[in-house]
């Protein structure tokens, strides 16, 4: 079908892999001969990359939670109107780093209840799901490990310790089952090269040629 493209998400907790999975599919998709786009959410904007130092730096209690959710929800639509769909008009693979189930998961759990306003928001702003959504699961103890070893200035959700993480990898969980044509969930606790050659797999079953 042309200039409709094929978009692929990567979800999953903080430090689970999802950034290093998304590199590895995205170059063995171009050695394969397919044009991809790699981004990453928030961000893979100019605007959106903005509006992700306001959500990602400083006081953990600058935003209301529903201010937080327009936020994430702004950046989502900068990026979708300025790189994701013009990429899939050129007829691309689009793989990105985080899309809506993230806000689903992290906003609509670790805020209060607030899954009914996430989910509103984006059928009116969004609009647009990933033709496949692949999970990076993983154990929070591994993933606190791995994600504590590589700590920037962007730590406002990464110090939600522990309990909060294992809330998290059960919301992604749960978002998969309920929506099983459009997940895949990868056990993400196994060398890097053999969680790529399974997340390879798992992508090239849906795309289209
Ligand atoms: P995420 O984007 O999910 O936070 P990253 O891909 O950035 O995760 O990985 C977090 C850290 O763990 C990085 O330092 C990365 O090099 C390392 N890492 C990624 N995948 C694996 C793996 N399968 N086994 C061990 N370490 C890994
Ligand atoms: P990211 O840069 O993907 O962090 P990591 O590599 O540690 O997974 O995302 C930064 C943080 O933003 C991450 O803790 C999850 C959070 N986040 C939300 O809370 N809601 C969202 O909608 C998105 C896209 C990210």
């Amino acid at each position: 079908m042309p200039g409709r493209g094929h978009f692929i998400s990567f979800e999953g907790i903080d430090g689970s892999g999802k950034s290093t999975q998304a590199r590895l599919l995205a170059q063995a998709l171009r050695d394969a001969g397919h044009v991809v786009t790699l981004t990453r959410e928030p961000g893979g904007s100019p605007g959106a990359e903005e509006i992700r130092r306001l959500v990602l730096e400083g006081d953990p209690d600058r935003w209301s939670a529903e201010t937080e959710i327009l936020l994430f929800t702004a950046a989502r639509r900068d990026h979708l109107e300025k790189t994701i769909r013009p990429a899939l008009a050129r007829d691309e693979i689009v793989i990105t780093d985080r899309f809506a189930d993230s806000t689903r998961v992290y906003q609509g759990i670790t805020r209060g209840d607030l899954r009914a306003l996430v989910d509103r928001l984006n059928d009116l702003m969004i609009g647009t799901e990933p033709d496949l959504t692949l999970l990076i699961d993983i154990d929070p103890a591994t993933a606190l490990s791995r994600a504590v070893a590589r700590q920037g200035s962007e730590q406002r959700f990464e110090e939600m310790g522990l309990a909060m993480q294992t809330a998290m990898r059960a919301g992604f969980l749960a978002l998969a089952q309920a929506t099983p044509a459009r997940f895949v969930v990868i056990d993400g606790a196994r060398d890097p090269q053999a969680v790529a050659a399974e997340v390879l797999r798992a992508a090239q079953a849906r795309l289209p040629r």
